[in-house]
């Protein structure tokens, strides 16, 4: 299929998922896929909240490219942020960095400053939109284009399913479309500062996230299915 072919379907997927999913938002970490998605939502004015969440250990490129992307469409992404409370109750149990030594801790804290964030951004919504390609990982194999998601009870829909790589950064060079200026230091896959590095040649695209962990374990918990749970 030519990328032509694969960007009017993927915006056919997110034309009918807002008018038959009202309303439906999009998750974006700002990552690459995540540009493609919003530029092909706020290009065709379709009725979708892009929302981003902010864990407070973003990197500085992250926090330029929101605002950058706020200057180049004259729109902003909304920004969630974690309650403070839960923050500070792993921080005290883990320590400040206490991901690095405990798998349990490094879960702890991405419940608290993303998985509970993102259940108080799909409150009463319908349908959300992420960027999860097949082709990322292992333990993304299975990702569908439209499905039901049992853990957040709402519509999932993943328009970028069957992108490659090479897709992604055709159509953001083709569009001029702003990027973390990290994947130019060879981050493939971008999260919280502290937790991802760039990958060496022959890596698997998220084998900077987690990198101390094993490749099964190197999800955050936001798209849990139940094989991965
Ligand atoms: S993840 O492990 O952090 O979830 P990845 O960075 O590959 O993985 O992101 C996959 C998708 O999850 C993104 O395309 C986006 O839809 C959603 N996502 C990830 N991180 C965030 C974030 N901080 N804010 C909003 N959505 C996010
Ligand atoms: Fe915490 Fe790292 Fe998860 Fe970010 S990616 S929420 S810093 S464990």
């Amino acid at each position: 299929m030519s990328l032509e072919q694969k960007i009017e379907e993927a915006l056919s997927v997110l034309r009918r998922a807002s008018q038959d999913f009202d309303p439906t938002v999009m998750a974006s970490s700002l990552g690459a896929e995540d540009m493609v998605l919003t530029d092909l939502i706020w290009k065709n004015d379709l009725p979708v909240e892009i929302f981003t969440l902010d864990t407070g250990r973003l990197p500085e490129a992250t926090h330029r490219l929101l605002s950058l992307v706020h200057d180049h469409y004259g729109k902003a992404i909304r920004v969630y942020f974690p309650k403070s409370e839960d923050v500070e109750q792993v921080v005290s149990q883990y320590g400040i960095n206490g991901f690095y030594h405990h798998m349990e801790g490094r879960k702890a804290c991405c419940r608290a400053r993303k998985v509970a964030v993102l259940q108080r951004a799909l409150q009463s919504r319908r349908a959300w939109i992420t960027g999860l390609r097949r082709e990322q990982s292992p333990t993304r194999q299975s990702v569908q284009t439209v499905s039901w998601d049992e853990e957040h009870g709402l519509v999932k829909l993943s328009p970028l399913a069957e992108w490659t790589r090479d897709d992604v950064w055709e159509y953001l060079r083709l569009y001029n479309v702003p990027y973390n200026a990290l994947h130019d230091q060879g981050y493939t896959s971008i999260g919280c500062a502290p937790c991802t590095r760039a990958v060496r040649e022959g890596e698997d695209e998220r084998a900077g996230r987690w990198w101390w962990e094993h490749p099964e374990s190197r999800e955050c918990g936001l798209h849990l299915t139940k094989e991965s749970a």
